[in-house]
């Protein structure tokens, strides 16, 4: 009986420790030199459940007919003023980039534009809501109510005072400006807040952080402790998320749900940055997905993030070209082979992390029994 009961709980602290984040890839169509629909065989092939398409071709979308792999799409800047003043405009747009294919492509979400507002550049904070709304009520209108509707954001442009992360909140003005309707916005219409993360970023921005906790290397000096929350932190990632939700909290939306729509590593940089190497670039990746898998989630927020897009598929050599020089951030080369021996699949998972700490639970509730 008392192993029956034992057994039990084990498989009830095992199911409930795994749920673990969608790990997902960003994916710009111009980049490739394969046609869409190889992409999708291939990103299927590696047990990739999820894609963020930027600016998506009709036809990108099209090639994941059936593929089983959810869609994340992207409204270009360019088009949200247009959506703001002109519902028209959004349902056109679905009209071409959603209603042909839905559902037979799976299209989870849609985020209308990325970064189009930072701290220092407002004016677009007035057309952003009512974009976000005439999109919604498009979709509405079509019976469509399973895609939800966000926009994207920097940490680095609208975190303040993210260390210690307990103390983080939203920059102004946009916090009162954007970001608390938009939080009122995504609780009322069950969507996530979506933001772009880069440990890599804050990592060359601060010379005080040892690369191996943003690089998620166990080390026994690889910690920050939040002296308000007593928390420890073990890896860099966790600390911006936790500010992330630090900054929620205190704007009054604690529960929204949490999507990192990019975050990556740089595998190569023109300039005078030694870190941007395929050697740290595999460690971020790996460290990343075995840290999202293990089921762990952070101190704030224990399911952690809902889903998480590595950026990027394919080296992009247009976009990020940044002050200190080229960056390449493709995890795939265009011949369809992984740069990196990473392991997307949850069947791969290796033991440690979520499943340790279970099995502790476990055994300490075990001997509890033996004991009574
Ligand atoms: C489709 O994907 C979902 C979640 O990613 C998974 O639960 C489901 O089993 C998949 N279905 C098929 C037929 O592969
Ligand atoms: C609204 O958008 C539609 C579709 O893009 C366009 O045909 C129409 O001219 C626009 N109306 C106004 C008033 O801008
Ligand atoms: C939000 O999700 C909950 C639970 O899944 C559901 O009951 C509710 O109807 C949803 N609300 C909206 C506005 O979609
Ligand atoms: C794919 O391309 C990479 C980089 O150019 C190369 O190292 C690799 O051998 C290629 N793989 C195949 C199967 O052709």
């Amino acid at each position: 009986m008392l192993t029956f009961a034992s057994l039990s709980l084990l498989l009830l602290l095992l199911t409930t420790s795994s749920a673990c984040t969608a790990i997902g890839v960003s994916y710009t169509a111009s980049d490739a030199a394969s046609s869409p629909e190889h992409i999708a065989a291939s990103l299927r092939s590696h047990r990739i459940s999820s894609v963020r398409l930027q600016a998506p071709q009709p036809s990108v979308i099209r090639a994941f007919t059936y593929s089983n792999i959810s869609l994340l799409l992207e409204v270009p800047n360019h088009l949200v003023s247009s959506f703001a003043s002109n519902i028209s405009a959004a349902n056109l747009w679905l009209y071409t980039h959603v209603v042909p294919f839905y559902p037979r492509v799976r299209i989870s979400a849609i985020s209308v534009g990325s970064d189009i507002v930072t701290a220092s550049q407002v004016d677009l904070a007035d057309l952003l809501i009512p974009a976000i709304q005439n999109l919604k009520r498009s979709l509405d209108s079509l019976g469509i109510s399973e895609i939800s509707v966000s926009t994207t954001f920097s940490f680095i442009d609208i975190i303040n005072n993210s260390f210690p992360p307990s103390s983080a909140e939203f920059q102004e003005p946009i916090n009162q400006l954007l970001i608390r309707p938009l939080l009122q916005f995504l609780e009322e219409n069950n969507s996530s807040f979506f933001i772009n993360l880069y440990p890599y970023k804050v990592y060359t921005l601060s010379a005080e952080i040892p690369v191996g906790f943003a690089l998620f290397q166990d080390h026994p000096y690889n910690f920050r402790d939040d002296s308000v929350t007593g928390v420890r932190y073990r890896n860099l990632f966790d600390m911006m998320v936790d500010a992330v939700i630090a900054a929620m909290t205190v704007s009054g939306h604690e529960n929204i749900p949490l999507v990192v729509t990019e975050t990556g590593w740089p595998s190569y940089n023109s300039g005078t940055e030694p870190e941007a190497s395929h050697h740290y670039s595999e460690m971020y990746y790996q460290g990343l997905i075995n840290h999202l898998k293990s089921g762990l989630g952070t101190p704030l927020r224990k399911e952690g993030v809902a889903e998480a897009y590595l950026y990027e598929l394919f080296d992009n050599d247009t976009t990020q070209v940044t002050g200190s020089g080229m960056q390449n951030w493709g995890i795939m080369y265009p011949n369809l082979t992984m740069k990196y021996n990473i392991a997307f699949s949850s069947h791969s998972r290796r033991f440690h992390g979520g499943a340790f700490a279970a099995m502790t639970a476990v055994f300490s509730v075990i001997s509890a029994l033996f004991l009574l």
